[in-house]
């Protein structure tokens, strides 16, 4: 039976202790000992428990995969959580590994009998040598440490965009991912269900030009950032200004700020695109101070210097 929620102490230690307690308890008889599985080659092993129904349902919907995505569970256990997102939505495609054998033969097997193990398989492995550069969501409920420890290979190899969840039945909400703080967190059910948005790479140096009423405008900017958090500053001719207004999800952004530009005095820039790599691809909307609203192509390309740093002179307007 679960603990109410107010009175749920959701710490990495107070989860470890009642993790602990279950195992305890196994260890008694009341959970089947193979449940623990192999003491894994890493630092922090993580024994098997299922998620809870409605965290599995919850976890579903959050994701909301749409139609030839690929699902992936790190710790994949009986396999309750793949073969749940499969039933639910028949476009998908879904893999799971895990570090204990015997339950890689429970989940191909219980897949068999969901009727989806042409989409939904289950491989051997540790967690840390699966290939997720294909994956659009990565569900995991491992400890806190290990989890962390998996970041590193998820931000190296996920794509941005990647949603990546987990479950905080036991472990709780406060520091799973370090200072990668969750995009949305569930707090609908019994346990919170935390989802991450894989952020695109926009650190450094940006360079791009816009043609507004016939006027060539030559822009340099710096961005900041610290996974989704970005903050900035742009430049065009001698003029600066921070970003007041930064969003990044996935490959969506958007950058925000008040910048004075020749022939327009002091404009509102709203710029949206999409990350591509090395490049920034969308439409800006300028507003000026006398009411005229613009809005024009946006190409932002990396550099590997900076503009934004020349020599500003003394002669200001
Ligand atoms: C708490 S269970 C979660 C099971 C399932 N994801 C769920 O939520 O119902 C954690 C699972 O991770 C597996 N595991 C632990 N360390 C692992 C690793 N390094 N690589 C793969 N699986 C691992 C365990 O064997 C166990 O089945």
């Amino acid at each position: 039976m679960s603990a109410p929620r107010r009175e749920a102490d959701w710490s990495p230690a107070a989860g470890r202790r009642a993790l602990l307690r279950a195992l305890a308890a196994g260890a008694a008889g009341a959970l089947p000992l193979a449940w623990i599985g192999p003491a894994a080659a890493q630092e922090y092993p993580t024994p098997f428990g299922p998620s809870a129904a409605d965290a599995v349902a919850r976890m579903v919907k959050l994701a909301a995969p749409r139609a030839g995505e690929l699902v992936v569970d790190l710790g994949s256990g009986r396999g309750d959580i793949l073969i749940a997102f499969a039933r639910a939505h028949p476009g998908i495609r879904a893999w799971g590994v895990d570090i204990n054998a015997d339950l890689v033969r429970q989940a191909t097997q219980a897949a068999q009998e969901a009727g989806v193990a042409e989409r939904v398989q289950f491989f051997h492995r540790n967690a840390f040598d699966a290939d997720l550069r294909e994956a659009d969501v990565i569900n995991m409920w491992l400890f806190a440490n290990l989890t962390r420890l998996l970041r590193a290979k998820i931000l190296a190899e996920a794509r941005p965009g990647a949603r990546v969840l987990i479950n905080g039945q036991l472990i709780g909400t406060e520091g799973i991912l370090g200072n990668w703080r969750p995009d949305v967190i569930d707090r609908e059910g019994t346990y919170p269900i935390m989802m991450w948005v894989v952020p695109a790479r926009v650190d450094g140096y940006w360079s791009w030009e816009l043609a507004v009423n016939g006027t060539k405008l030559v822009y340099d900017a710096i961005l900041y950032q610290q996974f989704q958090n970005v903050e900035g500053t742009a430049r065009v001719g001698n003029r600066r200004e921070s970003f007041i207004d930064t969003r990044l999800r996935g490959d969506e952004l958007t950058l925000g700020f008040d910048l004075t530009v020749p022939d327009l005095g002091r404009t509102r820039h709203v710029y949206t695109g999409r990350v591509r790599g090395d490049a920034i691809q969308g439409t800006v909307r300028l507003s000026t101070g006398d009411g005229r609203k613009v809005e024009v192509p946006w190409l932002a390309r990396r550099t590997p210097s900076s503009d934004w740093f020349r020599p500003t002179g003394v002669e200001l307007k």
